[in-house]
Order: C-alpha cells, then sequence, then structure tokens
C-alpha cells in the first residue's frame, strides 16, 4: 500500500507493503499519481518526500501484477510515469535497503536523494528479458557517462550506495537512524526558500531535456510492453515467483 500525508508545507508518499519489498502494483502507482498531482496543486506543500522504510525501499514493479495487468501508456499506472517527471515542485526520495528496478530508476526523476550504506540499486531489466523503464535509458547515460550506464543498465547488477552517489544518482550517503530526519531536513529547508524562485529554476535545469525525456519514457513504455509478453521475459518472471534460476540458453 501507498500512505500519504501532508506535514505543514511537504507532502510525504510512503510505500508501506512490507510483506512484498515494497513492489509496487498498478493500485499503489495509481495512489502515487494522485498524492503527486495533489501536492502539484496545493499552495501550501513546498516540497515532496518519497520513502519506504529504512531498511527497504521498493523491489520495484509486482511481478504478479506485471504479467496479469501489463502497463503501458493506456494502463491506469501510467498517470505516474507522467506526473512524477513533470511535478513543479522539488522531490527528496530517501533510500534504504533494496531498491530495484523503478526503485532505481524513479530517483532519477528526483531532486535530492538520500541513501544508507545499505542501500542496494539494481536495474534489472536485461536480467528479466525486458527493457529499462522511466527514462533511465536517456537520463542514466546523461547522468552518468554512457560507459558507467552501460554497466548498470546491459548487466543489471546490485550496486552500492557509495556507487550510486558516484555515478550521480544519490546527493549523500547517510546513517540509516538519520535517513529519514536527513530527507525531511531538507524537504522543509527547501520549502522556506521562495517557492516561485524553485519551481523557476527547477524548471530552467530539466527544459532542454523534457520533451526528449518524455518521449523516450514513452518509447521504453511501447517496448517494454512488448516484451513483457515475450519468451524471455515469460521465463525471467515464472522463474523468480518459482524461486528458480531462470534458463535463457533456449533463446
Ligand atoms: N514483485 C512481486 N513480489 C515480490 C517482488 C516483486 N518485485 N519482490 C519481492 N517480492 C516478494 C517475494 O516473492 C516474496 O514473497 P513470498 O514471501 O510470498 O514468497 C517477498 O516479496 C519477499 O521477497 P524475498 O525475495 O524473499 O526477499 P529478499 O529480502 O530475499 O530479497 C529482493 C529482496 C528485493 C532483493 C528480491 O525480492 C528481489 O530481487 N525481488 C525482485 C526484484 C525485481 O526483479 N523487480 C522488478 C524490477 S522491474
Amino acid at each position: 500500500m501507498v500512505r500519504a500525508e501532508t506535514q505543514g508545507t511537504v507532502a510525504r508518499i510512503e510505500l508501506a507493503r512490507p510483506e512484498k519489498k515494497n513492489a509496487i502494483t498498478t493500485e499503489m502507482y495509481v495512489k502515487m499519481a494522485e498524492a503527486l498531482a495533489a501536492a502539484d496543486a496545493d499552495r501550501s506543500v513546498r516540497a515532496v518526500l518519497i520513502h519506504g522504510a529504512a531498511d527497504c525501499f521498493t523491489s520495484g514493479n509486482d511481478l504478479a501484477d506485471f504479467l496479469k495487468r501489463p502497463p503501458g501508456t493506456k494502463s491506469p499506472s501510467w498517470r505516474f510515469f507522467e506526473v512524477l517527471p513533470a511535478l513543479s515542485k522539488p522531490i527528496v526520495a530517501a533510500v534504504g535497503g533494496p531498491a530495484v528496478g523503478i526503485g532505481t530508476t524513479l530517483l532519477l526523476h528526483c531532486d535530492f536523494v538520500y541513501a544508507t550504506p545499505a542501500a542496494r540499486f539494481q536495474l534489472p531489466f536485461v536480467q528479466l528479458g525486458i527493457v529499462p523503464e522511466f527514462g533511465s535509458t536517456y537520463l542514466l547515460p546523461l547522468l552518468a557517462g554512457y560507459q558507467r550506464a552501460a554497466e548498470l543498465l546491459l548487466l543489471g547488477r546490485p550496486f552500492t550506495a557509495e556507487k550510486a552517489c558516484e555515478v550521480g544518482i544519490v546527493t549523500e550517503v547517510v546513517p540509516e537512524a538519520e535517513l529519514l530526519q536527513r530527507a525531511l531536513k531538507t524537504a522543509t529547508q527547501v520549502a522556506e526558500l521562495p517557492p516561485e524562485s524553485i519551481r523557476l529554476t527547477k524548471r530552467l535545469m530539466k527544459s532542454a531535456h523534457a520533451e526528449a525525456v518524455k518521449q523516450q519514457i514513452a518509447e521504453e513504455g511501447r517496448i517494454f510492453v512488448e516484451r513483457l509478453s515475450s519468451p524471455e521475459a515469460k521465463e525471467a518472471m515464472n522463474a523468480f515467483l518459482e524461486k528458480r534460476k531462470p534458463d535463457f540458453s533456449r533463446f
């Protein structure tokens, strides 16, 4: 589930489905999109904070939900893919434990990202027989440089908070006990600054790539949905749900 509440000037969005490592279902995407849109429309909200538990951010898309209800531009979850990149207000993320798939790619649309030393990032899209999403094939090479992005996106191995900081995904690594406090402090600090100036500065920083990112999100989404019904993806996802190693040797 997703908990959304506004505390003063900060809108908090919490992923809270611990029994499935905060895997994100269609309903959760819809709830997050609604909370983000409401935060952007509410004049009293000056910053958004996205977090999970201190030891688990999210295991990414819910793989079972995926197979049943493939995402895509016409799915109810799509609004999340439109609202987050276009949000006019600053977004702070607090990441501890696993941040898999969209758990990493959504961070590319945040303005401040704090992570604990135990945070583990991963972009396992190729391993799942699909392709990376949410603009990551555009934004990660831009942020990290092509070779470093290729290592993370083509091999899809987990990487540490230190590495995420080095490639530019993470702003700062902070002790687990201070994670939420640190993220909230930045959200509160940014909320005290002139809001129009903040919004304009964010827009100016993003404007050069905004249209290209939007197009890439749509193109990745189109291929992603196509790939979901591929034999490679079916083998990968069934293997995960059946707790066995996938076998790609026949492809
Ligand atoms: N979708 C659906 N269910 C998921 C899930 C996901 N993305 N990630 C975890 N779960 C479920 C597991 O199936 C398990 O359910 P069960 O208790 O009913 O068997 C439960 O959550 C706990 O997961 P488990 O794998 O036992 O936890 P762990 O601490 O050993 O490992 C992860 C945590 C995140 C490293 C591991 O769960 C993982 O790799 N998940 C898949 C990540 C992924 O491929 N995401 C999709 C990206 S597009």
